[in-house]
């Protein structure tokens, strides 16, 4: 197959279904080569199936592309390790890396319990890093040998990390801790041909699905299904390909038609008294101001 990421090995986490299987599919008919991985989890993160990430990897082969399929959990070192070896092992090469796995656990802040916080930031957080981790020591040894790879990472965020969500504190801390991840990563790993980003999509699947009914359904009349997942997969497709070269360190919210690039944060109005500030004195100048200042975006479901 021909495309812009023709001749390219792309692993795809979470790509047994939504988003991630658009990716891999997105990818496949750009020309890569995929490592479909997913663990087949349920959607609380409950256990686990090789069927999906085998279904996925039919398909593609099914429609002429190449792909394989990884059943590993991606937030477990030797889940991690793995995905970059089957790469390599199977296709030769690896030159992009899609972290999109991940589940949802909402409750309120205050039912909110210890495992359902360390379950949430464990899948996305760690099940970020530590594929990005064995992507990037691979990549940094073909670049000390002299062969700098084009190589591109797409995090997956959301809007819950950017702005807050009202009941998901544990998704909205790992979504944003992947924001900070991002902008690390493109500044480390740029001198080795890395490039890294994130996206923070919006799209129908069992993770939305039945929280927004009415948002998320697809039309019955033909029209665009704005909230089709594979609406988001061609911005992850070009950023996967050598083509987005230069481009690092942003963040882009994407849903239907949609490309934003998000422009983080920026010091707004301040004020420097060149000597320590009594905490009354502080008080008066922060109200001041926050009198001057933008106003934040409201926090999703929110009042
Ligand atoms: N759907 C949206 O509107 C939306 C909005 C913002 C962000 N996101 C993010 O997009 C990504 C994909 O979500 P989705 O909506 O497609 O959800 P989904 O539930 O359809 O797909 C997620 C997949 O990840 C897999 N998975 C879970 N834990 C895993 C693990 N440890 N190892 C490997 N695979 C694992 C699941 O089995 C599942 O197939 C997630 O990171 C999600 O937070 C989605």
């Amino acid at each position: 197959m021909s495309g812009i990421c023709s001749g390219r090995v792309a692993v795809v986490t979470g790509a047994g279904r939504g988003l991630g299987r658009a990716h891999a599919m997105a990818l496949a008919a750009e020309g890569a080569a995929v490592v479909v991985n997913d663990l087949g989890a349920g959607p609380g993160g409950e256990g686990h199936s090789a069927s999906p990430a085998e279904r996925v990897a039919e398909e593609i082969r099914a429609r002429g592309g190449r792909a394989v399929a990884h059943g590993g959990d991606i937030a477990t070192a030797e889940g991690a390790a793995s995905l970059t070896a089957l790469a390599l092992e199977t296709y030769g090469r690896l030159d992009a890396l899609v972290n999109n796995a991940g589940f949802l656990r909402d409750r309120m802040l205050v039912n909110l319990g210890e495992d359902d916080w360390d379950a949430v930031v464990h899948v996305h957080l760690k099940g970020h890093f530590l594929p990005l981790k064995h992507a990037a020591a691979h990549w940094r040894a073909e670049a000390k040998a002299g062969r700098t790879p084009q190589a591109r990472v797409v995090n997956t965020t959301s809007g819950a990390g950017l702005l807050g969500s009202v009941g998901q504190g544990n998704y909205a801390a790992a979504k944003a801790g992947i924001v900070g991840l991002t902008l690390v990563a493109a500044a480390e790993l740029g001198r080795y041909g890395v490039c890294v980003n994130a996206i923070a999509p919006a799209a129908r699947t069992r993770m939305t699905e039945t929280t927004f009914p009415e948002a998320m359904a697809a039309p019955r009349d033909g029209t665009f299904d704005a909230m089709s997942p594979a609406n988001v997969s061609p911005l992850v497709a070009w950023l996967a390909s050598a083509g987005s070269d230069g481009v690092t360190g942003h963040v882009f919210e994407t849903e239907a038609g949609r490309i934003t690039v998000m422009e983080g944060w920026h010091p707004g109005p301040t004020a420097d008294r060149g000597d320590r500030w009594t905490p009354a004195e502080a008080g008066e100048a922060v109200r001041g101001l926050l009198a001057g200042a933008r106003p934040p975006r409201p926090v999703y479901g929110a009042g």
